[in-house]
């Protein structure tokens, strides 16, 4: 028999602690007595969380554009939060969904850094550390935008569809090294995603999740729990979890005239 990881042994790094999955994810893990390493731009809310989840959390302000300050920041964890079980690359944003002839480029730009370029740092700052100690898990939050495309999505869908296949890259790499990869593919979640994507229109935003029953940030914690405390010898590769009132779109035909 294979045993289920015990958690309350886990030092557990979160990118975008600040809000929704992250600051849920952070929860989850403290409530199992894991060791928490948050982090999002926002000192504020991070100094909160802190104060909510004591000595067992370490936060610090990080923005996961900056590949070197995410690499500086890695290195210098203090113990005992120096030996990262779990990273969850979770840091990330929509903005706009205008079509991409509409679109403003300064937004795409940032959705690269943050949702690629950050998310790479990210990982690649916690490997070496995972592979020469022979365990870890890192855990992408992607999203169901990388696999299927909507109209507006163009290139936060793409940055998805990056996070997917670097995730699964991983774990061509990492197969034989102890190190775990899994992908989590949410759609309709009600966090402050849909508040940033439109520019802080609370009305817009709200009007999304009325009578769809979205996914919870809690539900998404509780995927990326059950997936690193699974035994060592299984690898959860992706989970696309979406709302039951959510389905696929037709396919579009746009007739002349
Ligand atoms: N909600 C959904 O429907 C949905 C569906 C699928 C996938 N996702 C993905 O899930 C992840 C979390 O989103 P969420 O729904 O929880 O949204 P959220 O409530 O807006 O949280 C996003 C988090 O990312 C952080 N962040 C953004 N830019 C950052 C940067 N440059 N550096 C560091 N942290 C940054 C934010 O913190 P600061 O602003 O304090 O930096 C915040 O903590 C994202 O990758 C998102 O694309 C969301």
């Amino acid at each position: 028999m294979y045993a289920m990881l015990d958690p309350s042994r886990f030092t557990v790094f979160v990118t975008g602690a600040t809000s929704g999955f992250g600051e849920a994810i952070c929860r989850r893990f403290a409530a199992a007595g894991a060791r928490i390493v948050a982090c999002g731009r926002r000192a504020d809310r991070l100094e909160t969380l802190k104060a909510e989840l004591g000595d067992r959390c370490h936060a610090f302000a990080l923005d996961v554009r900056d590949a070197k300050a995410v690499h500086a920041a890695v290195a210098a964890l203090p113990a005992p939060f120096d030996e990262i079980d779990v990273c969850v690359a979770n840091a990330g944003l929509a903005l706009g969904l205008e079509p991409a002839h509409q679109a403003d480029f300064d937004e795409w730009q940032q959705m690269i850094e943050t949702n690629c370029l950050g998310l790479a740092a990210t990982v690649h700052a916690v490997l070496p550390g995972m592979v020469a100690r022979g365990r870890g898990h890192v855990v992408t939050l992607g999203s169901i935008a990388g696999d299927h495309p909507y109209p507006g999505g163009n290139v936060y869908g793409a940055t998805k569809a990056f996070v997917r296949l670097l995730a699964q890259n991983l774990r061509a790499d990492l197969a034989g090294t102890g190190v775990r990869a899994t992908n989590i593919e949410p759609g309709l979640a009600e966090t402050e995603f849909s508040l940033v994507r439109f520019r802080g229109d609370a009305e817009r935003a709200g009007g999304l999740y009325r009578g769809a029953d979205p996914i919870t940030a809690e539900d998404v914690a509780e995927t990326v729990f059950w997936s690193t405390t699974m035994p060592a010898h299984l690898n959860i590769v992706r989970m696309e979890i979406m709302p039951t009132s959510q389905g696929f779109g037709p396919t579009v035909v746009k007739r002349r005239g």
